[in-house]
């Protein structure tokens, strides 16, 4: 099989905004206990993070981190997590059915933020709470000194504010799961109050405001657009949220699952352009595609959870080999959207449907989606180009017409590169693949990598990580024209210097 994608240097979709590989950690789980904090474990620090958790972080290069949930943050009072952690509260979690301690909270991960080198995308509790927890959150995190809460900030120990940007109006209000739902009425008022005070607060901070919890609810489209009739010239993002699975184990429609993906983004762009339209603005209003994630490994043994525990192992998918391919694919399809999606965060990042597992005093490794995600966090920055494709495609259950490559290329002008990220859908064939790069000159190739040549089960373990990236084949430079061979069911990163 053959594939062609040409571009031009001038023809160009959007510059890439570096959180597009942000990343979410919930109290939920052993995301946070035995996850990222775990005092008595070999490797913690004197502040009782592990640092082996911290090293795989700093690998993975997030730069954004959501944060404290999740359906979690629904019932949440942030200043349960402030002041001595002995005089904390321990709290019934009624989203998860657990118990929180709350010897993590805001300073806590503030800080270990801050070493792993992430900010941190602070979402605040619209379900139980409203405006005055909202706007007294953002003056605590915020505001430089001088009045009740950016003093006691200072009292518990940051002299400096936290001088958090981005922020999330509540969590998946639509869902009755959620503690505090609400009607789309009842979230838009509320949620355009809130972001008003809290702008007042401080005028530089960024909202996000929520989108349904995903595109099977019964009012996806009307929720977006009463929501956004009451908050578009408040909030500056529509939020998205959306997990994949194969329950029925049919690899060429869950690896299409990706076209589900930009279909959905395309829908929710097209209701935010409405709005502006019906309002007649100037503001073109972005997405934050905030929890997006493989989730379906785990359902049957966490229908099963006993509840009211500490941490519990809820939510621990192990990832395989068709795991990394999709997730490849829908890296791909988030960066192809990035005119739009500003923001995108993988739910979640360590334990709790995560690419990164921890063992409770034990090890820590790197799941199949790891190096998916970390290579484009690592190289996928500068322009996105727009590209033809030219690609054979084929029907599944879900799907018609879908190309048998993934693909997209990215021209980086600070290091003088193009990157491009491919995945290879067929499991039969591998493809002769080219790019026709008009107005570059490529002078070599830099890297040419896959994941590739694995059982579609195999997963990482503690023990091993075969899900990694090799060397591929060599790729081949004839003036403009890169060409490379894509092995059956591939993920590659090919990167030439110009
Ligand atoms: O990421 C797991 C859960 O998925 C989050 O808590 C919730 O927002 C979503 O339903």
């Amino acid at each position: 099989m053959k594939a062609k994608m040409t571009v031009n240097k001038a023809f160009t979709i959007s510059e890439i905004d570096p959180r597009m590989y942000g990343s979410f950690l919930e109290h939920m789980g052993r995301a946070v206990y035995s996850g990222i904090y775990e005092p008595t474990h070999a490797t913690a620090d004197k502040n009782g993070f592990r640092e082996d958790v911290k090293a795989l972080v700093k690998e993975l290069k997030t730069p954004i981190i959501r944060y404290p949930g999740g359906n979690f943050l629904s019932g949440y009072n942030w200043e349960d997590g402030i002041g001595p952690v002995e005089s904390r509260p321990k709290r019934l979690d009624l989203a998860w059915k657990t118990v929180e301690t709350n010897e993590v909270g805001l300073h806590e991960f503030m800080n270990w933020a801050k070493e792993v080198g992430s900010e941190v995308n602070m979402a605040i509790n619209l379900g139980t709470r409203g405006i005055d927890a909202a706007r007294n959150i953002v003056e605590y995190c915020n505001h430089p000194s001088g009045t009740y809460w950016s003093d006691l900030r200072r009292k518990h120990g940051a002299e400096a504010p936290f001088k958090i940007k981005t922020w999330c109006l509540g969590n998946e209000m639509d869902g009755n799961w959620q503690i505090g739902s609400k009607t789309a009425e009842e979230y838009g008022r509320l949620a355009a109050e809130a972001a008003k005070v809290m702008k007042w607060v401080d005028p530089e901070i960024e909202l996000v405001v929520c989108g349904s919890s995903g595109l099977g609810m019964p009012t996806f489209a009307s929720w977006e657009a009463t929501v956004l009739e009451h908050t578009y010239e408040h909030v500056d993002y529509l939020s998205l949220h959306s997990y994949y699975g194969n329950p029925k184990n049919d690899l060429q429609n869950y690896l299409a699952m990706s076209v589900g993906m930009d279909r959905f983004i395309k829908s929710v762009v097209a209701i935010c352009d409405y709005i502006k339209a019906k309002k007649r603005s100037d503001k073109v209003l972005n997405l934050s595609f905030d929890e997006w994630n493989i989730w379906y490994h785990s359902h049957a043994k966490d229908s099963k959870n006993e509840p009211w525990q500490q941490s519990p192992p809820i939510l621990e998918d192990i990832y395989n080999f068709e795991d990394a391919l999709l997730l490849g694919c829908l890296l791909i399809t988030l960066l192809k959207n990035s005119d739009r999606v500003k923001i995108a965060c993988l739910a979640q990042l360590v334990n709790v449907i995560a690419p990164i597992m921890t063992e409770k005093n034990g090890a820590a490794w790197k799941q199949a989606t790891f190096y998916p995600f970390m290579q484009t966090a690592h190289h996928g920055h500068g322009t996105v180009l727009r590209h033809n494709l030219e690609v054979p495609d084929y029907d599944c259950d879900e799907y018609k017409a879908v190309p048998y490559v993934e693909s997209v290329a990215i021209h980086n002008p600070q290091k003088n590169e193009v990157v491009i990220f491919v995945v290879n859908r067929s499991k039969d064939e591998s493809i002769d693949f080219s790019a026709e790069l008009q107005g570059f000159e490529i002078k070599n190739v830099l890297e040419f990598s896959e994941i590739s040549g694995h059982d579609i089960k195999q997963t990482n373990t503690k023990d091993a990580c075969p899900i990694a990236p090799k060397a591929a084949q060599q790729a081949s430079v004839n003036g403009n024209i890169l060409s490379a061979t894509l092995s059956a069911l591939s993920w590659n990163v090919i990167r030439v210097e110009l």
